[in-house]
């Protein structure tokens, strides 16, 4: 069972990657403590930003981004992660999922997250992340996940969670929809029994 991360965050050390590997282990723990097998993986778009530009423009992706690319698609859980830029998602973190095939995703169960310099821009998950994945079709968990830089090392107040118990909640929801899901082809497993329908054809 494969879990993938997408972190879009620029800095190093960045605090949107910090947030993807705390999700990713959340809802690793989760899994194996109901004994699945979990590999987790990191797609970090920063080493990327240049080969998603050049794939714009060009139609094609570097080896690099195509593995990125497939990685994500094969995935059977992800968590999406981007930081705030401007009260919306990241342009490369769009630009990123512009760049995947509208239909990899559709059933997929998906984790959204967000980092912001404030708390006051949390509903980008509901407005902007929400949004694209249910264009995408993927089944995303309830519970989406905002770190503003206050809410590191923060209990949360009257109204909210703190950091720790929301992650934790969000990874144990996406777990959840992971181990609920049936197992299925991925896109090569259905293109080789396609080809196997196709040579089983008789026509002489
Ligand atoms: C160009 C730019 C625009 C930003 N716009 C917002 C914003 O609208 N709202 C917000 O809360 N934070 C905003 N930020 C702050 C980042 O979201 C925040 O620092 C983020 O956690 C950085 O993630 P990183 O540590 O992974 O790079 C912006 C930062 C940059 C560089």
């Amino acid at each position: 069972m494969k879990l993938v991360a997408v972190s879009a965050g620029l800095s190093t050390p960045s605090s949107t990657r910090l947030l993807a590997d705390h999700l990713a282990e959340s809802a690793r723990s989760e899994l194996a403590a109901q004994g699945y097998d979990v590999e987790t993986d990191v797609v970090e778009l920063r080493e990327l930003a240049v080969a998603v530009a050049n794939n714009l423009v060009t139609g094609f992706p570097s080896p690099q981004l195509a593995a990125a690319i497939e990685t994500v698609s094969g995935a059977h859980g992800l968590i999406a992660v981007t930081p705030v830029f401007t009260a919306s998602y990241s342009g490369l973190f769009k630009s990123f999922f512009d760049l995947i095939d509208p239909d990899a995703l559709t059933g997929k169960p998906v984790l959204v997250a967000a980092t912001g310099g404030t708390a006051r821009h949390s509903l980008v998950l509901e407005h902007a992340l929400r949004p694209l994945f249910a264009y995408l079709r993927a089944a995303v968990v309830p519970t989406a996940v905002y770190a503003a830089s206050e809410d590191w090392g923060s209990g949360g107040d009257e109204y909210t969670e703190g950091l720790p118990a929301r992650i934790r909640r969000a990874g144990g929801e996406l777990a959840a929809l992971v181990a609920a899901r049936p197992a299925e082809e991925t896109p090569t497993d259905d293109t080789a029994a396609l080809e196997r329908q196709l040579s089983d054809l008789r026509f002489d």
